[in-house]
């Protein structure tokens, strides 16, 4: 009897309810011991602010960002050895050029001697925001970047240069009754009735796929079109935030009606080709450790209305980064980005990650804990108004910061919050916060560094935490309160709390 026949007779591999991770541990690094002492002293220290927490002591798992925090593969390590770190026009370059047009299109990178610069390479994705919109910021005055959910250092960057970021969330964002998997879509009738009113105000439109301020959720192709057609009838170019276009494609594909059959390739190039241009940090779905870009769509509406701000936008980069063929990247960072990027649109790479997101998330979930759902693909968000609803913690005392700091010391673990303190600002003259839209922790899950036990640890510590929810006290900002981006700078103290 042949083998294949035989097994025609136990049930199928893929019925089976456990399956074995898609990749092979390649490395390994042990952990330094520390007592839950040691981490609450140098807590104190770091003035509770997770940032100054140096991860060396970090004997958990160290959730604090997905950004620059993957393990890359054997490939990736090989690459890093075929490096080539010359001044200009390097291998590595070369190969970062297939790359990107393999996967967003070949009108994203025109070859250098064309005349025609439209790829511009930086260290990270901030800068190629910051040259983006130094360039758009000249075009006049009163200008408004509308979006769907504007990242920190995005919103930053565009009022640096005198422009208003406008939030236009998915209305479905915080409807817990909506099943909907699309709730980081821009709010459509918000933006349509913004264009209206001030398309003339407005340089370009920019949605973040997926939306990692708005809970990590993916952004449906339906929207990425009809933002597309709303802006292009008022001539007005539409940019991505692409930082995890792949983990986007993949919900496209799991979830929205005629994708079901699509390659998550052929997804990802019909996306791109309703955009003139996008900024990306490649420390998401570059699964690199650094590396960011501009680009730039050849004959894209972007191009074709600011002709001369491509070449101003190769001069900010020579002064800045370095020259276009390297970007402030040595050439082993581009070695390790061109093989990078052809990871990230694996399909089994890219099931397994966020399906891994997915289950921290409903472990959570079924520990009775308050995360968002559906689970977006990068991170699971932990909703603190909810989390403190029942105790004394009002909003300004931000419970949020003072969880991350509990479960850091008390058990080992990073996160950060992005609420009350981080969106947050206070007012001087009223001496008064303004709380964001949403009061969340998030716990964000690198890319193939962690395996399910790590996770489950975690989720038995925030149940804890839950269970103990009262005995979590206050915190005072004794450091940065009225400063800008304040949760980077911020330091804080518990306050002497009595139950
Ligand atoms: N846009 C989005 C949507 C991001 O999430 C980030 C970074 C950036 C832009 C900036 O990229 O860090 O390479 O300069 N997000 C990280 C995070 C830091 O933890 O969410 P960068």
């Amino acid at each position: 009897m042949k083998t294949s026949d035989l097994i025609k007779k136990f049930p199928e591999e893929k019925d089976l309810v456990t399956h074995s991770r898609p990749y092979f541990n390649h490395s390994i690094e042990f952990k330094n011991i520390f007592t839950p002492r040691e981490r609450a002293d140098m807590l104190d220290i770091a003035g509770l602010n997770m940032f100054f927490f140096p991860s060396e002591m970090i004997t958990g798992c160290d959730l604090l960002s997905d950004s620059g925090t993957t393990s890359m593969t054997n490939e990736q390590w090989a690459a890093l050895h075929l490096r080539d770190e010359a001044y200009g026009s390097n291998r590595g370059y070369f190969l970062v050029m297939k790359q990107i047009i393999e996967t967003f299109g070949e009108e994203f990178f025109n070859d250098p001697n064309s005349g025609r610069p439209n790829a511009f390479i930086f260290h990270q994705g901030r800068p190629a925001e910051d040259a983006l919109f130094t360039m758009v910021g000249r075009l006049g005055s009163g200008l408004i970047i509308p979006g769907n959910g504007h990242f920190d250092t995005t919103q930053a960057n565009i009022k640096r240069n005198n422009m208003q970021a406008v939030n236009l969330f998915s209305p479905e964002l915080m409807d817990e009754s909506s099943g909907y998997h699309f709730k980081g879509d821009m709010d459509l009738i918000k933006f349509k009735s913004l264009l209206e009113r001030s398309h003339n105000k407005i340089p370009l439109s920019y949605l973040t796929i997926t939306n990692n301020t708005g809970g990590g959720q993916p952004v449906s192709m339906e929207n990425i079109r009809d933002v597309s057609n709303v802006s292009n009838h008022y001539d007005i170019p539409l940019f991505f935030d692409a930082c995890r276009f792949a983990e986007n494609a993949w919900f496209i594909q799991q979830h929205e009606p005629g994708y079901g059959n699509k390659d998550i390739k052929t997804i990802v190039k019909e996306m791109f080709s309703y955009v003139d241009g996008f900024t990306i940090s490649f420390k998401k779905d570059g699964l690199v450790n650094m590396g960011g870009g501009l680009f730039l769509k050849d004959n894209g509406l972007f191009m074709k209305k600011y002709p001369d701000i491509p070449d101003a936008i190769m001069g900010h980069q020579i002064d800045k980064e370095g020259h276009p063929t390297y970007g402030g990247l040595s050439g082993r960072d581009i070695m390790t980005l061109a093989v990078g990027l052809k990871i990230a649109t694996k399909e089994e790479y890219l099931t397994y990650r966020i399906n891994q997101v997915k289950d921290f998330g409903e472990n959570l979930k079924n520990h009775g804990l308050p995360v968002m759902a559906p689970i977006g693909g990068h991170a699971v968000y932990l909703d603190m108004n909810k989390f403190f609803a029942d105790t004394a913690i009002k909003p300004e005392d931000f419970g949020g910061v003072a969880f991350t700091a509990v479960l850091l010391a008390a058990y080992g673990h990073r996160t950060i919050e992005l609420g009350n303190f981080s969106f947050g600002s206070y007012d001087k003259k009223t001496k008064k916060e303004i709380l964001p839209e949403f009061n969340f922790v998030r716990f964000a899950i690198p890319r193939l560094r962690y395996e399910k036990k790590d996770l489950d640890s975690v989720a038995e510590a925030v149940k804890i935490l839950y269970e103990n929810r009262d005995k979590i006290p206050p915190v005072n900002v004794t450091y940065g309160r009225d400063l800008p981006m304040r949760h980077f700078k911020a330091r804080f103290e518990f306050r002497k709390y009595s139950i």
